[in-house]
């Protein structure tokens, strides 16, 4: 079959690529990264900017519209201002996005701005600096607020705050987060944390549910309204409490996975495509791309790859990916 743009059997059609620009971080999340880090990906077997352009110039022409940049630390990598500004000005690409801790948002996110990134996701887990630090194991909150500071002030829209709540970490903060949203028109969203590799057994054991997290903050604080009947905004299932600017959301991929509408791919900081999150089956772009294989090549590996999309992950029968852990795939 003569395909053209990237599709799977299931018709699911992927227009959606998360970029992985780094696996390194100036944080170490509990459930991200063991203390000590990981072992780091060597800088030779990285992909080059040249050739992250490369493949998304190819992910444009089979119908990619829009890109995440992501890490371990998205804002980490060499020249990051740069590398947004090619991305965002390469024809088809209609939106720049970026998942970041925040850290180094303050004097960023105006030359990101410029730049042409309009979307951002702040990732923070507890509004307690001393939990806050717990978590991420050496984090200091004032950095990541000021960082939520400058990405509003210079005017980037919708800012949402991912929070992955773990129990016996942040599970007391989830209604003071949700309350941000009376005061600021932000999307707060809680992520079920999932099971990687050496963390794995670790997310198996704290996982708070979206149902736990949602009975919680109506105990506590007041009704949460289901917007949109229900249907998700990209992954999330959005709820508002009455009176408030912003929104809340539950991104929920363990007990109600969205795996029927997925329209992503995921391309790791080593290049390999990553067809679903929680599956270890990948498909490496950087042997061809680096053994001189054009633009037309490239694509048809993408779109072979894209037809053996996994339908869905298998976390329910206990298959958990063990290849990557967050941070080396970008979540
Ligand atoms: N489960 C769920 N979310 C995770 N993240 C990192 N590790 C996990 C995990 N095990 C989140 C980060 C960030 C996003 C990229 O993924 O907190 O918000
Ligand atoms: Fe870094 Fe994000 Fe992993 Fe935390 S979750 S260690 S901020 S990559």
């Amino acid at each position: 079959m003569n395909r053209k743009s990237f599709t799977d059997p299931f018709g699911r059609a992927v227009t959606y690529l998360r970029i992985s620009l780094t696996d390194r971080c100036n944080l170490r999340c509990v459930y991200c990264m063991p203390k000590e880090g990981l072992q780091w990906q060597p800088p030779a077997d990285q992909l080059t900017v040249d050739e992250i352009i490369q493949v998304v110039r190819v992910a444009a022409q089979g119908g990619v519209t829009r890109i995440r940049l992501t890490g371990g630390e998205p804002t980490i990598r060499q020249n990051i201002v740069g590398i947004v500004r090619h991305i965002a000005h390469l024809p088809g690409v209609k939106d720049v996005g970026m998942t970041t801790n925040g850290v180094l948002l303050k004097d960023l996110a105006q030359p990101l701005s410029d730049a042409g990134l309009k979307r951002i996701n702040i990732s923070i887990d507890t509004l307690d600096p001393v939990r806050f630090k717990k978590i991420t194991r050496w984090g200091n909150l004032d950095e990541v607020w000021a960082g939520i500071e400058a990405a509003e002030r210079v005017g980037m829209k919708p800012i949402k705050l991912n929070a992955v709540v773990v129990r016996g970490f942040n599970d007391r903060d989830v209604t003071d987060f949700a309350k941000l949203t009376m005061q600021y028109p932000w999307q707060v969203r809680f992520i079920e944390m999932m099971p990687f590799g050496e963390v794995a057994a670790f997310a198996k054991d704290g996982i708070v549910t979206e149902e736990q997290i949602r009975d919680r903050i109506e105990a506590e604080f007041a009704p949460l309204e289901l917007q949109n009947e229900g249907k998700l905004d990209g992954e999330a299932r959005i709820y508002k409490f009455a009176g408030a600017l912003g929104t809340v959301g539950f991104i929920s991929s363990v007990t109600q996975p969205f795996c029927a509408s997925c329209n992503r791919a995921r391309l790791t900081a080593d290049g390999v495509l990553r067809l679903c999150l929680l599956r270890d089956k990948e498909l490496d772009l950087l042997t061809p791309l680096r053994q001189g294989a054009d633009e037309v090549d490239i694509k048809q590996i993408i779109l072979d790859g894209i037809w053996h999309k996994p339908w869905g992950h298998g976390l329910s029968r206990e298959v958990i990916p063990l290849n990557r852990v967050m941070s080396q795939i970008g979540g």
